[in-house]
């Protein structure tokens, strides 16, 4: 008999030992090792391999035209790059309970709508439990099959028998395959499972979506060579106590990353939020006071319009407290130097905080000039023009930086009914802007005295 070897694997990034290691050489991540057995799978001779794809010349491969199906919720085919491309696996990633079985169901929904056949593979509830949440999110079709099981032979035999259009796996973690023996969720079973259902996808042109749980430090559940091996990853996020859902797109193979779409969270399901600025500015303050202003921020090739607060007052402690939520933290303590060096504000002695109202993350550094001027408008406490939507990079000098997608940041302030825009000076604009007042400035002085009423 084969004598039965062990090796310990990081649970994190794969990285294999023949022994027990308290910390991982690869990734840093302590006690994440775990023993399995290894060897079990037995190496295929290269004879009986199949080779019907030897190498050939770039100029002789002939194209199939890539073929993309609509899901039928928009937001979602925003962010997949127009429609999820036919013979992809995608994975969906997302803390617990933030919506990953309901999205995916309604996905399923809509696409059996449109008459394609869709397989929902469900490894962590049971059919009844399904059928529950489609009855209140309003999902009825006999072209969706429901399919209890985590077993993943089982699955893939009946893959191959129904030739849907779509697989859908929740999740990766539950199912397991009787190749290996480690327990469901280890790093080698879902390396495995994952390549597996990759092969199905490829040689019978089915999408397959695998959703994935992230684990609490954020990382995809298991192993981060998951986000290697699918075709796309689409993490979804948002807050569990508010109403609305992000999915964004990390990567992806056929299109843009840094796209998002927009949900609301309801008993019915998820909508999709065509307007996201106004849900943003829904609690915007018409009645104006210091300390806010409006920012256009771009989310992938998408305008959004958000609103900053800032909060500064006189500190009790020794060293002034500094708080940002929804932007970088080091981001904010390098403008409020500038502001300090720059324009004379003395900040020594006050506790600052800059919000993002809505909870979503502003990363980009366009949103340098509109936290400048909350934190200036709180300060001196004057009122900054309800109507003024602002935009611009904040560089060491105190200049004011150019910004991309200009043209479609100042469309979406106009739609919204802002009457005027601050912008960086060395923007070029397209001359078919109109019905809003475009205010270039080159330093942020000037930017104050141009944005502040009166
Ligand atoms: N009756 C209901 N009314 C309103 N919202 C509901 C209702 N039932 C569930 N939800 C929402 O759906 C969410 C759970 O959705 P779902 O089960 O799709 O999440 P999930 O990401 O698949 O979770 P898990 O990680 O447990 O698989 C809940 O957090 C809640 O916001
Ligand atoms: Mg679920
Ligand atoms: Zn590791």
């Amino acid at each position: 008999m084969a004598k039965v070897k062990t090796k310990y694997v990081c649970q994190n990034c794969g990285y294999e030992t023949a022994g027990y290691l308290g910390k991982c050489p690869e990734c840093g991540s302590w006690g994440s090792f775990v023993e399995e057995v290894s060897g079990d799978k037995t190496p295929q001779s290269v004879e009986i391999l199949p080779d019907n794809t030897p190498p050939k010349r770039l100029s002789e491969i002939e194209m199939d035209s890539e073929i993309r199906v609509s899901t039928g919720i928009s937001e979602f085919d925003r962010v997949l790059g127009g429609g999820i491309v036919q013979g992809s696996l995608v994975l969906i990633a997302g803390d617990p309970g933030i919506g990953k079985s309901t999205i995916l169901l309604q996905t399923s929904g809509a696409l059996c709508k449109n008459g394609k056949k869709v397989l929902y593979i469900s490894a962590e509830e049971s059919s009844s439990q399904i059928k529950l949440r489609a009855e209140r999110l309003g999902v009825q079709s006999d072209n969706l099959y429901i399919y209890p099981q985590t077993n993943l032979e089982l699955i893939k035999k009946h893959i191959l028998e129904m030739q849907p259009d779509l697989v859908i796996v929740d999740s990766i973690q539950a199912i397991y395959t009787s190749l290996i023996q480690s327990s469901a969720g280890s790093v080698s079973q879902i390396r495995e499972c994952c390549n597996e259902l990759m092969g199905v996808a490829k040689t019978n042109n089915i999408s397959i979506i695998v959703i994935g749980h992230v684990t609490k430090e954020g990382n995809i559940a298991g192993p981060k060579v998951l986000e290697h091996m699918v075709d796309a990853v689409i993490q979804f996020e948002g807050d569990k106590y508010k109403t609305y859902r992000i999915l964004r797109s990390i990567k992806n193979r056929f299109g843009n990353t840094s796209e998002v779409g927009i949900f609301e969270m309801s008993a019915k399901g998820l909508t999709e939020v065509i307007n996201p600025s106004e849900l943003f500015l829904k609690e915007y303050n018409q009645t104006q006071t210091p300390g806010s202003t409006i920012i256009v921020t771009s989310e992938g090739t998408r305008p959004l319009l958000v609103e900053i607060q800032a909060l500064v007052g006189t500190t009790p402690y020794p060293a002034p407290r500094r708080v940002a939520n929804g932007v970088d933290l080091s981001r904010v303590l390098q403008i409020l130097a500038v502001l300090e060096k720059r324009i004379g504000l003395n900040l020594s002695k006050q506790d600052v905080y800059v919000n993002v109202i809505g909870g979503i993350d502003v990363s980009e550094p366009a949103a340098d000039l509109g936290i400048a001027l909350a934190i200036i408008t709180c300060v001196r406490d004057v009122v900054f023009d309800s109507h003024t939507a602002i935009v611009g990079e904040i560089g060491l000098s105190g200049e004011i930086r150019a910004v991309n997608h200009i043209d479609k940041r100042i469309n979406e302030a106009q739609k919204l009914g802002f009457k005027k825009i601050i912008i960086p000076y060395s923007n070029d604009i397209s001359d078919d802007i109109s019905g809003i007042e475009v205010v270039k400035v080159k330093r942020i002085i000037e930017a104050i005295t141009r944005a502040v009423k009166g």
